[in-house]
């Protein structure tokens, strides 16, 4: 239904369980697809995966917590693909770890990545972004009702919706942006929390299963696309009924 043909979308953790379908499913739809992510073997057969996909596929090994680097990678996406449609930021990590026993290093590393890495892509975006452009950022239902253990995760993603908001703001009527923010998700991410917890969750989930990373990448692939165009500054969720705003 949704055409992304001459289109361009940067993704970051594109080898991630949500990344990855956002990139199947956008390169599907005709998108040329920017691939960022920590591991450059994971980002080769990634692109192996989608070399049949008609748009093109480039591979760009960076850490989203290097403001130098992020500048670097919009500028090389831009001038390889003449500039930059949609900005899909879904590098991420959530790590364990109680407050009381938390290190300056622990708070500080997953600050730099979830939220220092959000601010640094969207920055170094934002000169290269075309009319009719589209940010989305992942916050999280921990962003929103906080999070046993989480406590540093849910404090980055209550930032990031918080910054995504403001960016909409700032970056209207040329770049919409949007965020999502997914419940449990079937991805390496959340197995800890699914065999820790899982039948608890579920219990609390109207619609009884988990998330699948699909059902998640199809939201942001609505929410870059033409289907979305007067939605900005919106928070979707996408949990199954755990937390009904
Ligand atoms: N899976 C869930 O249940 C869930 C729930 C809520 C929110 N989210 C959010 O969705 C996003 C994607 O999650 P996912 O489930 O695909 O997780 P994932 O762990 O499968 O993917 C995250 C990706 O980010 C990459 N990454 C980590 N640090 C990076 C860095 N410094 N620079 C570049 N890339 C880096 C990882 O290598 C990985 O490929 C995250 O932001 C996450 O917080 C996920």
């Amino acid at each position: 239904m949704i055409s992304f043909t001459g289109k361009t979308v940067l993704i970051t953790g594109a080898s991630g369980g949500i990344g990855r379908e956002v990139a199947r499913q956008m390169a599907l739809a005709g998108a040329n697809v920017a691939l960022c992510d920590l591991s450059t073997q994971a980002l080769d057969t990634l692109a192996h995966e989608l070399a049949a996909a008609p748009g093109g596929t480039s591979t760009h090994t960076v850490d989203v917590a290097d403001a130098q680097a992020c500048r670097q990678l919009a500028q090389t996406v831009a001038r390889h693909h003449g500039g930059i449609d949609y900005l899909v930021h879904s590098a991420g990590i959530y790590p364990e770890q109680r407050v009381e026993d938390m290190s300056d290093e622990q708070w500080r590393k997953l600050m730099s990545i979830n939220l220092d890495g959000t601010f640094y892509m969207c920055r170094s975006v934002i000169p290269h972004l075309t009319d009719h452009s589209a940010i989305v950022t992942l916050s999280s239902l921990a962003g929103h009702r906080g999070s046993l253990g989480h406590a540093h995760y849910s404090a980055s993603k209550g930032a990031v919706s918080s910054l995504s908001k403001s960016l909409a703001l700032e970056l209207a009527p040329r770049t919409r942006v949007n965020i999502v923010a997914p419940g449990i998700i079937a991805t390496s991410m959340a197995e800890p929390l699914m065999r820790q917890k899982g039948q608890a969750l579920l219990d609390n989930t109207p619609m009884k299963r988990f998330g699948t990373a699909a059902e998640v990448a199809s939201v942001i692939a609505f929410l870059c696309s033409d289907l979305a165009s007067f939605v900005t500054g919106e928070t979707l969720h996408v949990n199954g009924g755990l937390y009904i705003v």
